[in-house]
Formats: C-alpha cells, structure tokens, sequence
C-alpha cells in the first residue's frame, strides 16, 4: 500500500457495510446450515440456539481492531461478525451430533482497523444520558451518521469526506462495540479489507480444544 489515502477502500466499505446490514446473520446461518448433511430432529434443538445466541452474543460487530498489520500485533477486538457466528453454529452443531460435509475452505471479508491503544468512553446511557457529555454525544452521533446505509450519491460522496476527516486527519473512530464505546487513536495504514479463510475444520490441536 503506497502512503497515500485512497478512497476506493472507502468505497468498498460503505458497499460492504450496507450489505450486512441488510443481508444480516440469517444469511449467515443459511448458508452454514447448507453444508451439513442432515439436520434431522436437532432442528428444533438449533432454531432454540439460535435466538438464545442472538439474545446472549454481544452486538453485532463488523470490525477486527488491531495495533498494526504486523501477524504478532496486538488485537484490541476481535470482530463478532458472519464467521463467528458461524464457527459457533458450528460448535453446536457437532454438540448435537450432526455430521459435518463440507471440505470447501471457508472465506469471510474482513475488515481491520489499525490504532493505538484504545480508550474507554462509556455505555449508551452514561455517554447519551450525562449532560456534561453532551459535546461528545454529538461528535459520535454525527460519526455514525456517516456510515448509514441507503445514502445518495451526493451525500455518499459527502460522507466520504467526513470519514476521511475523521479517520485520517483527526486519527478517531468511535468504536461502538458490546454497547459501549471506545475511541480508537488510528494509525497508518488505518483500515484494510482483507478476504481471508477462517477454517471451519479443525487443522490444529489448539482449535480442536476450543471445540
Ligand atoms: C435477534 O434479536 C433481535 C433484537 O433483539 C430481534 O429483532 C431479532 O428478531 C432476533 N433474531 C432471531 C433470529 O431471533
Ligand atoms: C513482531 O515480530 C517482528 C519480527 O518478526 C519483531 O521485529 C517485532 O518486535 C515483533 N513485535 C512484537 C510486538 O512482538
Ligand atoms: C452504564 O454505565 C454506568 C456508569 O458507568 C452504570 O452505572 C450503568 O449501570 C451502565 N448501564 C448499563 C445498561 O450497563
């Protein structure tokens, strides 16, 4: 990557954000669920998981945060994102005692930030409730307005230009991350998409204990 910003990863990301919104975890499950060979009576036992896991998981969460590109950086969050969601679907499946099939590797998109050590700001209701807060509400009401799907050219383009600001310039993303949020410090080269395999099949003994 040359040092220069370029706004294509922009570009990719707000099409790549609007999409999971959208097409949301159902996708998800649908096309995990595809590769077993039989579900059978643990049907019902999985639908139950499901909305239990969907009741319990942490907010849906789309961005791997990391203190640089580096495979030994540190990882600040992990995303909880479509393969998560679908390694733990996964988990339980095995639980249940369905066979699994498939021997395709797995591929998600992933998106990663690069910043510094993250600081803590507070949870929905201290940071929107507290009046002495307010200044710092408003700044991350309008970060988020950026990143909303369903945007007009114009003001897609417009957008663009704020989350270059934000991001580049001022060095900050709000991150917002199991209802609370954190300020990312962001650092070059602040943000990648990567479309990388997330193995399904256990090709370790470290994983094969996590299972
Ligand atoms: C997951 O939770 C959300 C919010 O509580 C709810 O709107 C949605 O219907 C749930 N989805 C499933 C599959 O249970
Ligand atoms: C990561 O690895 C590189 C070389 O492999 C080393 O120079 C660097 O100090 C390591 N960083 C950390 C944080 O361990
Ligand atoms: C939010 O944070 C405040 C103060 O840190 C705490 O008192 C409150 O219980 C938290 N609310 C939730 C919903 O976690």
């Amino acid at each position: 990557m040359s040092s220069t910003f370029c706004p294509n990863i922009f570009f990719v990301l707000y099409v790549y954000v609007s999409l999971m919104l959208e097409v949301d975890l159902f996708f998800c499950w649908f096309s995990s669920s595809t590769q077993f060979s039989s579900l059978g009576s643990q049907f019902n036992h999985m639908a139950q998981w499901v909305q239990d896991d969907n009741r319990t998981g942490i907010y849906y969460e789309t961005w791997t945060v990391r203190s640089d590109p580096a495979p030994n950086s540190t990882v600040w969050f992990e995303s909880y994102d479509c393969s998560q969601f679908v390694h733990r679907a996964y988990r339980k499946l095995k639980e249940l005692g369905a066979k699994l099939s498939s021997r395709s590797p797995t591929y998600y998109t992933k998106i990663y930030l690069y910043s510094g050590e993250p600081t803590y700001l507070g949870n929905d209701s201290a940071i929107f409730g507290t009046p002495a807060l307010q200044n710092l509400a408003a700044d991350i009401r309008k970060f988020y307005f950026t990143f909303r799907p369903h945007q007009s050219f114009v003001d897609f383009a417009f957008s663009l230009l704020e989350a270059y600001k934000k991001i580049v310039l001022d060095k900050t993303f709000y991150l917002y991350y199991n209802f609370e949020y954190w300020h990312l410090p962001m650092k070059y080269p602040y943000m990648q998409i990567v479309y990388e395999e997330v193995p399904l099949f256990l090709k370790n003994r470290w994983l094969e204990n996590l299972y």
